[in-house]
């Protein structure tokens, strides 16, 4: 299932995170990719640690946290370390792959904590009008669909999916992706569990309060019970 949540980045942001990025220590992306994903991975990311990197991250980290949809598409449980990273020139192009299934991460305060890579999400930093090609495609069990987002925008699919990016071939594509592990580590019941808090906010928002939507919230809330791992 892919998701689409709108203004993940304000205006401001964006504005912000396109200044901190036109002079950032860009280096090559296939220092973090796994045996086979180097293969095919001909981008440019930011190293972690840079002032760029730094406050990037953060801003996407909030914008995720003021989002209502993203917690209930994604259920996280765990946010790996959102990167950086550039398509352009020569380095322009990430070829068909799956992702490391398990990622370590640097906590803040010192040692490291493993995350499930159950869900993905790309965070677009520039407009589909910057850049030729540069399209985000993912096949899962619905077939292949391709994703271009306006800037701020961002993009859920899951982890388990085969994905690549298309070449650029005019311009540069900016975003900032990262990996969730999820409460609910199946995709369909995640979906399922969407479905139904997406039917209950749409029948609130129409009928208001009524027994049914009281139940049926009854039946998410169990339904999460009975999936989630915390
Ligand atoms: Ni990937």
């Amino acid at each position: 299932m892919l998701i689409t949540l709108p203004d993940i980045l304000s205006a401001d942001d964006v504005a912000t995170a396109r200044r901190l990025l036109a002079n950032a220590p860009w280096e090559d992306g296939a220092l973090s990719a796994g045996p086979q994903a180097r293969t095919v991975k001909h981008n440019q990311q930011l190293p972690h640690g840079c002032d760029a990197a730094t406050a990037i991250r953060q801003m996407v980290l909030a914008g995720l946290n003021r989002s209502a949809l993203f917690f209930s598409a994604a259920l996280p449980l765990r946010i790996f370390t959102p990167r950086i990273n550039r398509y352009s020139g020569e380095a322009n192009t990430y070829g068909n792959h799956i992702d490391n299934a398990i990622r370590l991460k640097a906590l803040d305060g010192g040692g490291t904590e493993y995350v499930r890579t159950d869900v993905s999400c790309t965070v677009f930093l520039n407009d589909p009008d910057d850049y030729d090609g540069g399209e985000l495609t993912v096949s899962d069990t619905y077939g292949t669909r391709g994703v271009k987002l306006p800037a701020g925008h961002a993009v859920l699919y899951p982890g388990t999916s085969l994905h690549q990016v298309t070449p650029v071939t005019r311009g540069q594509r900016l975003a900032s992706f990262l990996w969730v592990q999820s409460m609910v580590r199946s995709d369909e019941q995640r979906r399922l569990l969407f479905d139904l808090d997406m039917n209950l906010l749409a029948l609130r928002q129409r009928e208001g309060e009524t027994t049914e939507a009281t139940n049926l919230t009854g039946t998410y809330h169990n339904l999460l019970r009975m999936w989630a791992e915390t």
